[in-house]
């Protein structure tokens, strides 16, 4: 099981030193990638002109724009829900940017009332992602929402 406690403490140190979207984020991606095992993507994909363009992350290239009807990313900015995928190759329309996702997770991250970005991190293996992950990554995204400078 990940330190979450460790790891909200460090995000916390990361926006404190610079909150501005780009630095946070990509160091926010470093983060996981080094603190979660069995990851093969940890990063941010961003609402910009009503569809979901790629933000800093940690992996191979991906989908650079995602429509929000689209994907697993798309379907966490239509309901504002976590998505929790244990099986990727289960899910209608999941996108795979990368072939060795197994499962998947993504959280909308809000900008006032609105979903601006979402945190999404791919597994090699299945079942990846537990209720206690889940939770661990919400309010890791809470931390980002209380402290990232968007512009
Ligand atoms: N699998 C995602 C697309 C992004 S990649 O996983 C990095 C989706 O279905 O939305």
């Amino acid at each position: 099981m990940a330190d979450y406690g460790m790891i909200h403490r460090q995000a916390g140190e990361i926006l404190d030193a610079e909150p501005w979207y780009v630095a946070a984020m990509s160091n926010l991606s470093a983060l996981l990638a080094d603190s979660l095992d069995r990851l093969n993507w940890a990063g941010f994909y961003l609402v910009r002109g009503g569809e979901l363009v790629v933000g800093p992350f940690q992996g191979k290239p991906a989908c650079i724009r995602i429509p929000v009807t689209k994907g697993v990313c798309g379907a966490a900015v239509r309901t504002g829900q976590t998505q929790v995928v244990p099986d990727v190759h289960l899910f209608p329309g999941h996108i795979a940017c990368d072939s060795a996702s197994e499962s998947e997770i993504v959280i909308p991250i809000r900008r006032g009332g609105q979903t601006a970005a979402v945190l999404d991190i791919d597994s090699v293996v299945k079942d990846r992602f537990s209720a206690e992950d889940a939770e661990g990554l919400q309010e890791f995204v809470r931390i980002i929402e209380q402290k990232i400078r968007w512009e």
